[in-house]
């Protein structure tokens, strides 16, 4: 059963709200590329992505928090980047299940995986079939709660400010 955005996630502002509707459609669609049967490919590019989109979400948040001056921006800028950390951990975390590993640990920088690094384990055919479904589910789990977790945690502290702003505040 996938997740559902309701009307009590709302932060008052359209703008963070269709956002956030997006990004659970996202994590809704990784969980569905795990059961289709030529998942890898799919899973790979769901999760890229999100984690893409969910860096230009935060980037918007933090945006609207600066305008309207909210007293926690610090505070809410480090989740986001703890946030940020962990889906980029995860992302090197899919190139150790699937054999990349290696290349991984000759780059000093574990906070990114390139481009380019991506199309070589979107090409490898042969070791994508060593991955299962019981191999990946755990890390989308691990993205739902820390996505989720935020949204219906620190962000909904946004909505005392915002309600006082027109909901197409930017
Ligand atoms: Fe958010
Ligand atoms: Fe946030």
């Amino acid at each position: 059963m996938g997740l559902v955005w309701r009307e009590q996630m709302s932060v008052a502002n359209n703008l963070i709200d269709s956002e956030h509707k997006y990004l659970i459609d996202q994590i809704n669609a990784l969980e569905t590329a795990l059961n289709t049967k030529e998942n890898h490919d799919i899973v790979e590019e769901t999760l890229d992505h999100l984690v893409s989109y969910t860096k230009t979400h935060f980037d918007h948040e933090e945006t609207i928090q600066r305008k309207i001056r909210y007293p926690q921006l610090d505070e809410h800028k480090l989740e986001h980047k703890q946030i940020m950390r962990n889906l980029y951990a995860i992302k090197n975390e899919l190139d150790s299940i699937l054999g990349t590993d290696q290349r991984d640990r000759e780059s000093d920088n574990n906070d990114e995986v390139t481009d380019s690094e991506l199309n070589m384990i979107l090409a490898d055919e042969e070791v994508e079939h060593s991955v299962t479904k019981q191999d990946l589910e755990p890390l989308i789990a691990l993205i739902r709660s820390w996505i989720i977790d935020h949204v219906i945690g620190s962000d909904m502290k946004l909505k005392a400010y915002l309600i006082k702003r027109p909901v197409d505040f930017v």
